[in-house]
């Protein structure tokens, strides 16, 4: 059994609550939010608490906090030599005291607390200051069901830029593309089908492979009037910029 006091009450620590609670091998021992409310309609289930100095002994402590609030937070743990985890992807390790034993416990995925997050679908990238406290990191990810990797600061860092590429930013154009059918008074879910091909696609083909279209082909005159057909200068600016991305890539430029 693996004991955990989990940090924090937001997007990832409710998911993560609700994975540890489900899994037999894995004990919330406590439920630690600077604002109790929060965290208010579990305390049958489990012990909450706003209060730092009363943190129960744990094998891992897991700062699911905003990635400026950790290194405040773990500062303040009145503890030494424990392990403590953060969930950040592009916080450094060392955010965490040094008077601790340190971690990263980060889920590769996208986490809103009104989303039903499926943990089996979850890589969670793992890393330890200390090697030997490695094993419990990956048990604790297998607990949940996440396959784990283990990878170091500049790997996860690298990891949660191209986060930003592949969820962010495709998220904004899929909001640029609502946009865009409302205007012509096209129905968005006309492009769905596109949507979740375009993501199977890269199961059977790399990105470079997968590419279609005007850009690529180089349909100048498809080009010229799609940016003309755009209203917004930003959504021209976007559209160029992108344009010119995928023909640097494919030799066009
Ligand atoms: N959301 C994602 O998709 C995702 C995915 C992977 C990793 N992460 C990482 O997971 C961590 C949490 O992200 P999130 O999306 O769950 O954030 P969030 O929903 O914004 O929740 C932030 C939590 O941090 C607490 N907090 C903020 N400032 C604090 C401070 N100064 N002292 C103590 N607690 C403080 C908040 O407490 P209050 O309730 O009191 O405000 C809240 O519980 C971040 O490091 C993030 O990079 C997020």
């Amino acid at each position: 059994m693996i004991s955990v006091v989990l940090l924090g009450a937001g997007n990832v620590a409710s998911h993560l609550y609700k994975a540890f609670q489900n899994a037999k091998d894995v004990d919330v021992k406590q439920w630690y939010n600077r604002n109790i409310k929060a965290i208010d309609s579990y305390k049958n289930d489990v012990d909450i608490t706003d209060d730092l100095s009363s943190l129960v002994e744990a094998d891992i402590y897991i700062l699911a906090v905003s990635d400026d609030a950790i290194e405040d937070l773990s500062k303040q743990l009145p503890f030494e030599n424990r392990l403590v985890v953060h969930t950040s992807g592009s916080t450094s390790l060392y955010a965490v005291d040094m008077k601790q034993k340190r971690g990263v416990f980060y889920p590769l995925q996208t986490f809103s607390k009104d989303a039903e997050v499926d943990f089996t679908e979850v890589p969670l990238c793992v890393e330890a200051l200390k090697k030997e406290d490695l094993p419990l990191l990956k048990s604790l990810a297998k607990a949940i069901g996440c396959k784990s990797h283990k990878v170091n600061s500049d790997q996860r860092q690298g990891l949660h830029l191209a986060a930003v590429f592949v969820n962010n930013f495709t998220n904004q154009l899929y909001r640029i593309a609502h946009e865009i059918t409302e205007a012509n008074g096209a129905e968005f879910d006309i492009l769905k089908p596109l949507i979740k091909e375009t993501a199977n696609k890269i199961e059977t083909l790399s990105p470079y492979m997968a590419q279609t279209g005007p850009a690529k082909r180089n349909d100048k005159k498809t080009i010229r009037r799609h940016i003309k057909q755009l209203e917004s200068d930003h959504h021209k600016a976007i559209y160029d910029l992108l344009t010119k991305s995928i023909q640097k890539t494919h030799g066009r430029r």
